[in-house]
């Protein structure tokens, strides 16, 4: 264990140097950990006690049709079969006329939770809206200029606590807005202290975002699925057996997490290409997919008429300005390859992506499984590690692929021998 106490004190440089003078990194250890100058700098303006950048693998999902328009896929993901599982599903979807989205306006709660109010108190909350508004005007008038702003205020009280929460809600336009709904909260805290008579216990934004929503949908014929299946599955039956899969889901709270944790490959993969607040999100959709009082699956996919139908709705918090997001070179970068969407149309490419994945996925488990998708990546790690580079990486793997013994001895030795007969 290394305590570093006054660490945060250093600057970047000195930060730096005492890491590496505490630590053995190897040379490549601690190249993956430096970046460009330019980006050091940046990484510590955006968090304390930044010592370096965490290079993850950034791919593109290719293939996508999203309302029409063809939409090249930003991931950063460290999982190896995401990006091509996304690529696989878009373009089966694009043979089948795309992905079809729909976004509610962006909006997001701030809320202040009061102890101690009275029912009369309750009472003169319930008309607090004029009062709020004309609080928030000075902060939000930006947004309102921009078309967003405040919309309304709702009062509840808690059944067990007896505490009285009030929300405000406020249409962030593009930004995820989370500065601005934890200044708001904290700005009205006063004032309907004043208004019910009780104390503000707490005053933040809601991450829950249910009112923040954007789906999306796509129909396959089955007839199209023949060709990616094993010997003897008809398109029926495949489609039969992802319905069946997605009511399970419905039915399973244990088998849903993990149809939703797929889900979440693909939109974590794109909030974090774009530097969105990936726990945001990832909180939002667990707290919906839950929201019936126990977790069932985000998406659904039926049979009709000989298509098989994917439908896939949840509260999507993204933004694409303001944060990380509008500050990062690489989050711009990200948003540039997806042709500067705004919020809502960014939330519904990840939804879109979202119902990508979990196809992908539905689609192997029913059938050949995942492991066989799952062991061409595993064949390349393996042929890094045996010490293939450049080309290399691919031969190995495809040999390992046909050989029976698969470990890191017997890697290194095929690796030995494709170089012999090398030219
Ligand atoms: C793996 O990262 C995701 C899956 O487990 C999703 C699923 O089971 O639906 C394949």
């Amino acid at each position: 264990m290394t305590s570093l106490p006054g660490f945060h004190r250093h600057d970047l440089q000195g930060r730096r140097d005492e890491l590496k003078r505490l630590f053995a990194f190897e040379a490549e250890e601690w190249d993956a950990l430096s970046a460009a100058p330019a980006l050091l700098e940046i990484s510590d303006v955006m968090v304390e006690s930044a010592v370096g950048c965490a290079p993850l693998p950034l791919g593109i999902a290719e293939g996508f049709l999203i309302d029409g328009e063809d939409v090249a896929i930003p991931m950063a993901v460290e999982e190896p079969s995401v990006i091509a599982a996304a690529s696989f599903a878009a373009r089966i979807v694009r043979g089948a006329g795309g992905f079809r989205t729909h976004a509610s306006d962006p909006l997001m709660t701030a809320q202040v939770f009061l102890e101690m109010v009275t029912e009369d108190g309750e009472e003169r909350l319930h008309g607090c809206a004029p009062r709020v508004r004309e609080a928030l005007a000075v902060l939000l008038a930006s947004l309102e200029r921009r078309g967003g702003g405040f919309r309304s205020v709702r009062i509840a009280r808690l059944p067990v606590t007896g505490v009285v929460r009030v929300d405000v809600l406020i249409d962030v336009r593009d930004s995820m807005g989370a500065n601005r709904l934890n200044a708001a909260a904290e700005l009205i805290r006063p004032l309907v202290e004043e208004l019910s008579g009780g104390r503000a216990l707490m005053a933040i934004l809601s991450n829950e975002a249910r009112d923040r929503i954007a789906g999306a949908r796509c129909e396959i014929p089955c007839a199209k699925l023949e060709r990616l299946l094993p010997p003897g599955m008809s398109g029926e039956e495949a489609a039969r057996r992802i319905a069946a899969a997605s009511a399970v889901a419905q039915e399973d709270p244990s088998r849903a997490v993990t149809h939703n944790k797929g889900i979440m490959n693909g939109i974590s993969s794109l909030a974090l290409a774009t530097m969105n607040d990936t726990r945001a999100i990832e909180a939002a959709a667990h707290a919906w997919a839950a929201r019936n009082g126990s977790s069932a699956g985000l998406s659904t996919w039926n049979v009709m008429n000989g298509q098989l139908a994917g439908w896939l709705e949840m509260p999507l918090p993204m933004a694409t300005t303001g944060g990380s997001v509008g500050f990062h070179p690489a989050a711009r970068a990200s948003l540039r390859i997806l042709g500067f969407p705004d919020a809502p149309r960014l939330c519904r490419i990840a939804a879109a992506v979202g119902l990508a994945q979990n196809f992908a996925a539905l689609l192997a488990l029913v059938t050949d499984g995942i492991q066989k998708g799952h062991m061409r990546h595993h064949f390349a790690r393996l042929a890094w590690r045996a010490g293939a580079r450049g080309a290399e990486v691919r031969r190995l793997a495809e040999s390992l692929a046909r050989t029976e013994n698969q470990d890191e001895a017997a890697a290194r030795a095929l690796l030995a021998r494709l170089r012999e007969r090398a030219p």
